[in-house]
């Protein structure tokens, strides 16, 4: 049998985890499955050439820097810190945390005192250093043969400019701006000029609705909100300044009201002629931002001001406002992508992600830019104009570094090899992957095709609220195990506890929780310090909790095994179960709903959704395609369920829990695996479930 005794160990104690901190679901079981069943003993090396040049060459390298780093972390990150330019030190402290609620609130704050700003160290002091005619951004657009590029010092004068208009307009220090831009260049240079001028940016991912544009602005109230007119995704053009005219008009109905758009003209998709307007509200980017001065004084800020809001999807409807600040991001996200990624002067990196997620601000614009990296910024579809455009950019502009996440892989694989043969990639040294487990047999493609059999990968485990890696492989130093994340990033003390929260020791499975903080860490959730606690530190005193699952191997190989809370994972982008429903019974025609996961082939996770219509109303065809409407129109496209089922009743326990566990087990067909259903308050909603399931 493939399966070790292992990976039943896993199983079973997955299955005993208490209620209240939410399930695993049988997605993770089975990629933890096909991980621990063949690939636990299997070691890909990285060759010796690539390790004689890598920033960490070996276990022992990295043991000692990591040991060194968990026994005196302000000498570590002070260390490293003084590479950057602070205006003034921090002193005395190098750090300061109390993570355990039972003291007393929760508070982190690394290099306090200290004044610094991010944008100076990302852009002036690499100009300052010689570097400005080194190219910062090469941007490749929607179209083939669509692009440009940006070198350090015409960067830093466009981002000047911008600052210069938004102070002119009357945003400051503090002040909150919403971006709701695709990937044009003028994004990074808008998180920039924002962050230059201590103003506190706030991207909104452009695939994002009206509704939930409006529920981020109604929450952090923007001075501005910058966009575009309109973007080409693939063969389709998106009317962005209508999604954000809908939204603002819908905040104006809750009394908020935003007195300026900037909108940026993207002439290659529509021309500002057609473009809806609303005068002295709306201006164009074009027509004010190059006639202010190419140079702009820095605002000096302190170390934990605030740099940049980003909300994100939790276990109830209302998304997450995390709250990064400025000089731990900026140490942390620089010494990563350093590290992770065996980063090198004359590399050229390229990450897919979109800035509007966590993936972007820390691995598009900040950490790469801190280290005067060469970034390709892309904004067009991967599979457009066909599946070769990826390796058509990585020939095209020599890209060394290839940062993606699984679900491109997985859709790139299916797709076939003859896309990826064709071109060279020579280029290519190191390639990353990021936003789910990566199934052995993606990695295997990943590494052999994509990257030759030459190429490490580096499998980055982290999310939005731990700014940058915590579980990395470093790709000279391990051997890595297809599937596995490895092992921990300097400062970083990643535990695995059971139910009651005490650590296990060894070979074992259960709740990943860091131990101590990092400088990375978020420090609130905008607004809601209470619900920072109790979602993050209160589930497991004296510890992070991350919310995954997670085992440890018998060589202390972390295998990241999925979310254990109401949120999936779609193609890399989290949507709590939560908000889909809240989307769904907000439908005239729809009682009740209930959201689960389910395997995907391509988006690892699908969205799969029950639906109690209303007394009365018919199941059809049109009615499941006006549902998910409902849903792209509330969330976003990304979150559009997969699968409709209708649902006369939803299995519930007389105290009205529904029983998600059977819900899975109907959503993915293991009818044999039911479990006991006798506690339902009424349990022939079970039957009448499975007989609807090809409905
Ligand atoms: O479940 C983990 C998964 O993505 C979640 C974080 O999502 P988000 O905050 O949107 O950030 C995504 C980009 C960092 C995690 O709780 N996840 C992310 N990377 C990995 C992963 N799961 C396994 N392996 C990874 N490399």
């Amino acid at each position: 049998s493939l399966v070790t005794s292992h990976h039943l160990r896993h199983v079973e104690s997955m299955s005993r985890l208490p209620s209240g901190c939410g399930k695993i679901s049988h997605l993770n079981a089975i990629i933890l499955g096909e991980s621990l069943a063949s690939e636990e003993n299997d070691l890909v090396f990285p060759s010796p050439e690539f390790s004689a040049q890598a920033l960490v060459s070996s276990p022992e390298q990295y043991r000692q820097m990591y040991k060194r780093s968990i026994e005196d972390p302000a000498g570590f990150w002070s260390e490293i810190a003084s590479q950057f330019y602070w205006k003034e030190k921090w002193d005395p402290e190098v750090y300061s945390e109390n993570i355990d609620v039972r003291k007393g609130i929760v508070k982190i704050e690394w290099f306090k005192g200290a004044t610094t700003n991010i944008c100076y160290n990302a852009l002036d002091r690499n100009v300052e250093a010689g570097n400005g005619g080194k190219v910062a951004i090469y941007w490749e657009g929607n179209e083939p043969g669509q692009d440009g590029q940006l070198t350090y010092a015409q960067l830093l004068e466009k981002v000047c400019q911008l600052s210069n208009y938004l102070k002119h307009v009357g945003v400051g220090k503090g002040d909150a701006v919403v971006i709701y831009l695709p990937m044009l260049m003028e994004l990074p240079i808008a998180m920039l000029a924002c962050a230059r001028i201590g103003a506190v940016h706030s991207v909104v991912f452009a695939g994002f609705s009206a509704e939930s544009l409006a529920q981020r602005i109604l929450d952090c109230k923007p001075k501005v909100v910058i966009t575009c007119n309109a973007v080409r995704r693939g063969p389709k053009v998106i009317h962005l300044k209508e999604i954000v005219d809908s939204a603002l008009t819908e905040c104006a109905k809750y009394g908020v009201s935003v007195g300026l758009c900037l909108t940026y003209e993207n002439q290659s998709a529509m021309e500002r002629k057609v473009t809806k307007w609303q005068e002295r509200r709306d201006v164009w980017w074009q027509d004010v931002v190059p006639k202010f001065s190419s140079k702009c004084a820095v605002e000096w800020v302190d170390a934990e001001d605030p740099l940049f809001l980003l909300y994100t999807s939790g276990s109830t409807g209302k998304p997450k406002g995390v709250l990064h600040t400025t000089g731990g991001y900026m140490v942390y996200t620089a010494t990563t992508f350093k590290y992770a990624f065996d980063y090198k002067p004359s590399d050229i990196y390229w990450c897919t992600a979109d800035c509007g997620w966590i993936t972007g601000h820390s691995y598009v614009t900040y950490g790469p830019l801190l280290n005067g990296a060469t970034v390709v910024v892309f904004e067009g579809a991967p599979s457009y104009p066909d599946s070769g455009r990826c390796w058509e950019i990585v020939d095209k502009y020599k890209v060394s570094i290839f940062y993606t996440a699984p679900t491109l892989v997985r859709s790139l694989m299916r797709d076939g090899d003859e896309y990826v043969i064709h071109y060279s990639r020579k280029s290519l040294r190191v390639l990353g992957s990021v936003g789910e487990p990566i199934n052995p047999s993606a990695w295997r493609w990943f590494f052999n095709v994509v990257g030759d059999s030459r190429c490490p990968i580096s499998d980055t485990w982290w999310q939005t609220e731990t700014g940058g890696f915590m579980i990395t492989p470093l790709p000279g130093a391990w051997p890595q195990k297809p599937g596995s994340a490895t092992f921990p990033f300097f400062g970083v003390q990643p535990v695995i506890v059971d139910e009651k929260g005490n650590e296990i020791e060894g070979e074992c499975s259960g709740y990943l929780c860091i131990k101590k903080s990092w400088p990375g860490a978020f420090r609130t959730l905008y607004g809601d310090h209470e619900r920072y606690e109790t979602t993050y530190f209160k589930p497991f005193p004296g510890y992070y909790f991350t919310g995954d699952g997670c085992s440890r191997d018998k060589d202390g190989y972390h295998w990241l095994t999925g979310r254990v809370d109401d949120v999936i994972n779609v193609s890399g982008h989290r949507i709590g179960t939560a908000e889909v429903e809240s989307a769904l019974v907000s439908h005239p025609q729809c009682a009740e709903a209930a959201v689960v996961g389910v395997e995907h082939e391509v988006k690892g996770q699908g969205i799969y959704a029950f639906v109690t219509l209303v007394e009365g109303v018919p199941y059809s065809e049109e009615l499941q395609k006006s549902l998910v409407l409902t849903v792209r129109n509330q969330i976003g496209a990304f979150a559009a369920p997969d699968k409709i089922h209708w649902a006369p009743g939803l299995p519930k326990t007389r105290s009205g829990k529904i029983m998600r566990r059977i819900l899975r087990k109907i959503a993915s067909r293991q009818l044999d695996e039911l479990g006991d259903t006798s506690t339902l308050a009424d349990p022939s909603v079970v039957d009448q479930l499975i007989a609807l399931s090809d409905c």
